[in-house]
């Protein structure tokens, strides 16, 4: 039997999907490399936009011709787009169900214990039993798809209900996975290789965990970081995502302290300007976005910041929009992930308030975010010019081996040895390109 998962989404599911192979192989299942051969297909799915939705509902009319040819052929749906519960067509109420008639089950990924019994009824396929008694899924050991830099989950879910969001809907609320389990887990993955460590939750920095020390003055995460730096083997740590409500000094602090302390933070700000922050229900002003910046600045002058912003929220004005223009102008924010607004059921923003911008609308204001960003980001990599940065190395194709340098630019350099992949590789900069850096290898 052969499966295929296909990711759609955040860092989270990616990692989530990294749980859900090795549930998969200890069935016995084997992966292949394109859906038309599979007797399983698994998406994991995102719902943040509607088009991550219609990207889902599209796939029911090619699954029909698949299970055509291939009447082994089963389809599960997990991930964010579910709603209600776990369990195969009949036995479960999802809306899915309704929508898409080839889909044979859904679970939610906090179910995947669940799996092996679904399967079982499905496939007849037998195993995984110390599966099925986990308390939780993430005590499940990730098949990891890039040892090198890992992604590791330390909270799931979100209580901050921002205006336009669905992810405390299709997440639940908060919860925190302990610090010992997830030092384990990085010392697990740092003797297996493990150089970059990667922190996923909706909101790190308000990450709860049991047994964090009580009489610390400092917050749990950055206990964790402390931690994580700690580890041997662990050079490159970065974290996603911090709200800006919610960061604190004493993770400003550790920039410049600890070694594995990245020059690169995303903190996401979703508009420049404080009106419409306020009826995003964001919790911050755009001041204290620029205090966080200008904070960082100083531990660290050349810090990378990122940032995501949504174009056309409701009732966003042309000067609404330009102050977004600005912030990312003034505040040099050298990479931004920019978003249509796009309505979600159920959020507050589709209660309460009105879609308003037109399509046409958005779309300008988006490659004007673009073009901006271009513009900085072309600027900022122009310091690297002549000077050696350190490559770890994910990719060798086409001639080039590439990979991040610390400030999570791209950096390329001459080479097909694929050997390269999960090594530190210095490179002189000779070219600075706006999404990528290019240049030759130093001894
Ligand atoms: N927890 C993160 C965001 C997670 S969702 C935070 O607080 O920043 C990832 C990104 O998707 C968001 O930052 C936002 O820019 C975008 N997004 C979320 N809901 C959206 C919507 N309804 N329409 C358009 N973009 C949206
Ligand atoms: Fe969504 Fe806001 Fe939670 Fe981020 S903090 S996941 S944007 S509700
Ligand atoms: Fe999408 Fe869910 Fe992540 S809605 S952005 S996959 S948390």
């Amino acid at each position: 039997m052969k499966y295929f998962i296909q990711t759609y989404g955040c860092q989270m599911n990616y990692s989530d999907s990294e749980r859900l192979t090795t549930v998969l192989k200890k069935l016995g299942y084997k992966e292949c490399d394109h859906y038309n051969k599979a007797d399983l297909i698994i998406l994991n799915t995102c719902s943040v936009k509607q088009n991550a939705d219609n990207r889902i509902y599209g796939l029911g009319e090619p699954f029909a011709e698949l299970k055509k040819k291939n009447p082994k052929l089963k389809i599960g749906i997990t991930g964010c787009a579910i709603r209600k519960g776990t369990g195969i067509r009949g036995e479960c109420k999802d809306q899915i169900f309704r929508r898409m008639d080839t889909v044979d089950f859904v679970f939610r990924i906090k179910d995947l214990m669940q799996v092996p019994e679904i399967l079982r009824k499905l496939h007849h396929v037998e195993g995984a039993d110390e599966v099925k008694d986990l308390l939780n899924y993430f005590h499940i050991d990730p098949t990891v798809a890039n040892i090198t830099q890992v992604f590791i989950p330390i909270m799931s879910g979100c209580n901050n209900f921002c205006a336009y969001c669905i992810v405390p809907y299709a997440r639940g609320r908060e919860e925190s996975r302990s610090m010992s389990e997830i030092l384990e887990e990085v010392e697990k993955m740092a003797k297996r290789g493990a150089k970059e460590v990667n922190l996923v939750g909706q909101n790190v920095n308000t990450y709860k965990p049991s047994d964090a020390s009580p009489d610390s003055k400092e917050t749990p995460f950055t206990q964790l970081l402390r931690k994580i730096d700690a580890v041997q083997g662990i050079d490159r740590i970065r974290f996603y995502t911090v709200h800006p409500k919610d960061m604190t000094d004493d993770v400003i602090n550790l920039y410049g302290e600890l070694k594995s302390m990245v020059p690169h933070l995303h903190l996401p700000v979703q508009s420049g300007s404080n009106s419409v922050l306020k009826r995003m229900n964001r919790l911050y002003t755009v001041e204290r976005f620029k205090e966080l910046v200008s904070k960082m600045r100083k531990k660290m002058p050349n810090i990378s910041i990122s940032t995501d912003i949504i174009v056309g929220f409701c009732g966003e004005a042309e000067e609404e929009f330009m102050e977004s223009v600005n912030l990312i102008k003034d505040e040099k924010i050298d990479l931004v992930y920019v978003s249509k607004y796009s309505e979600r059921p159920g959020t507050l923003a589709q209660k309460e308030l009105e879609d308003d911008v037109s399509d046409d609308v958005k779309k300008e204001r988006f490659e004007k975010i673009t073009e901006i960003m271009k513009d900085v980001s072309h600027e900022y990599n122009q310091q690297f010019l002549g000077k050696t940065v350190q490559v770890l190395v994910e990719k060798v194709a086409k001639g080039y081996a590439s990979g991040k340098i610390p400030e999570y630019k791209m950096c390329r350099f001459k080479s097909d040895d694929p050997s390269l992949i999960g090594e530190y590789i210095n490179v002189k900069v000779d070219k600075a390109m706006e999404w990528c850096l290019e240049g030759d290898v130093v001894a």
